[in-house]
């Protein structure tokens, strides 16, 4: 096409189109595209939109440049699908109207269905009708959520609460803050970076502590033969734990075999980590959920602080109050005084900065609202039983309806277990027939959530254990 006489010509090199005429990894000679456009039409295609448009048109030319670039990685290998998703696509998928999802560790009404709590709808409708900002909220998120979760753990009458001598930072739920306690006991625990975790333990445990940096080990927690806890083996595998390592306790409702230590393995455990020198970690995702009430399930927590044992603890609001997209969590270092909390929490702040800057603010002010209106957590309080009590009232159905198939086996761990999950004990491929014959989906491991588990299944469930387990 000709040009206009006396028209101005900008000559635009655009950077990728420089490329365009080398043969990948050939061309040595700087190479040169000269764009002949007259001035006017070359100002407005330096608009990003046009530069975009033209770049487009030129994009056979680019072609080699851009194959090549696909290239970076080529070495990246296709990774495992998480095996409780895994679970969910394949039930899904499903057609079978019988078909049960055990897989999934979320809450479920005897209707089968997600449960909103009455509390929950309430604080938002509150926090709504208050038309607050959505600022940021400070690096250690908001102070009143977090003072009262500290207190919903330790309880409000607290030593540790009244002496100042702790630090509660708000997380992005439960996982997020067992990662922050992983990456702060990276930077500061001088001692060991080995962590101790029961066998089996939530299996994203060891990807958040590893990937911290810090080393996983193990300590003796289930007993297959009783499905239940392998008490002396926890024991003489703690005993001989290494001073001053890190250990990780489940607080309650032990994830994901449901096994508990009662209160007085508690008091032995405990007397065993002082005697050791250990550094405890303590998981409580689930505080209210196991038994129903809030100060049963902090049992274990407030007994070995009481200990003179200085503790770190993560807490989630993912189960309890249903908040699970939510993401409303906290992390509390426990300090010999409040001094020493303020040098924390500096440190603390350090760390997060970097990773989220600071945390979301509207899962906070619901549990915050709840926690601390009188009523709300008194409603608050009832919900949480009721959760608790429908899936230790699923626990007992299932047993007594195995029993009423005619199964001869002792199913007694079911009833003994607590909280969402419970180990049945049912081999790889037992777990496999039911789902092939009786579409009921679950974990290879035997791990079913009874949050899944409704008065209309309940019979179907152990109709298709006892048949492939007789
Ligand atoms: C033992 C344990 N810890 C922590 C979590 C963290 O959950 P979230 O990040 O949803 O609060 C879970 C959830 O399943 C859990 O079972």
């Amino acid at each position: 096409m000709g040009r206009a006489r006396g028209v101005p010509v900008l000559r635009l090199r655009p950077r990728s189109a420089r490329l365009c005429r080398q043969q990948p990894g050939k061309c040595a000679r700087k190479p040169r595209l000269r764009l002949r456009v007259p001035a006017p039409r070359a100002m407005a295609l330096l608009q990003p939109s046009r530069l975009l448009g033209a770049a487009t048109s030129r994009r056979a030319c680019l072609a080699p440049a851009a194959a090549r670039s696909s290239s970076w990685w080529s070495h990246v290998e296709m990774g495992p699908p998480d095996p409780i998703l895994g679970v969910t696509e394949a039930f899904r998928r499903d057609t079978n109207t019988k078909k049960m999802n055990l897989g999934v560790g979320a809450y479920r009404d005897d209707n089968g269905k997600p449960y909103v709590l009455n509390c929950v709808r309430k604080a938002e409708a509150q926090i709504a009708a208050k038309k607050m900002d959505k600022e940021y909220l400070p690096i250690a998120g908001l102070a009143e959520f977090n003072k009262a979760s500290a207190e919903l753990a330790l309880g409000e009458t607290s030593e540790v609460i009244k002496n100042g001598r702790y630090v509660t930072v708000q997380s992005i739920s439960g996982t997020g803050s067992l990662r922050i306690g992983a990456n702060f006991l990276q930077r500061f625990f001088k001692s060991s970076h080995d962590v101790y975790l029961p066998k089996p333990s939530w299996g994203n445990h060891t990807p958040i502590f590893r990937d911290a940096g810090l080393q996983l080990q193990a300590y003796r927690y289930y007993d297959p033969k009783t499905c239940g806890f392998d008490f002396s083996g926890a024991l003489d595998d703690i005993s001989k734990i290494p001073e001053k390592s890190i250990i990780l306790f489940h607080a309650c409702a032990h994830n994901p075999t449901g096994v508990d230590p009662r209160p007085e393995q508690w008091k032995e455990l405990a007397s065993v980590v002082k005697k050791r020198n250990l550094f405890v970690f303590f998981d409580m995702a689930y505080q209210g959920f196991a038994s129903g009430d809030i100060n049963r399930d902090a049992w274990a927590v407030r007994h070995f602080i009481e200990q003179g044992i200085n503790i770190v603890l993560s807490q989630s609001y993912a189960k309890n109050m249903g908040l699970y997209g939510e993401r409303v969590g906290a992390f509390t270092v426990i300090c010999s005084d409040a001094e020493e909390a303020k040098r924390v929490e500096s440190q603390l702040k350090i760390l997060i900065r970097p990773m989220y800057s600071n945390p979301p603010i509207n899962g906070a002010r619901i549990a915050s609202t709840i926690l601390n209106s009188p009523d709300l957590r008194k409603e608050w309080l009832g919900e949480v039983k009721g959760m608790a009590d429908r899936i230790i009232g699923m626990r007992t159905q299932l047993v007594s309806n195995l029993k009423k198939e005619g199964s001869s086996y002792n199913w007694q761990h079911i009833t003994d277990q607590i909280g969402m999950f419970c180990f049945t004990g049912l081999k790889p491929e037992q777990v496999e027939r039911l789902t092939k014959e009786f579409s009921i989906y679950m974990t290879k491991d035997g791990r079913i959530s009874v949050a899944g588990v409704t008065s209309g299944n309940v019979g179907y469930l152990a109709h298709a254990i006892y048949q492939v387990t007789k």
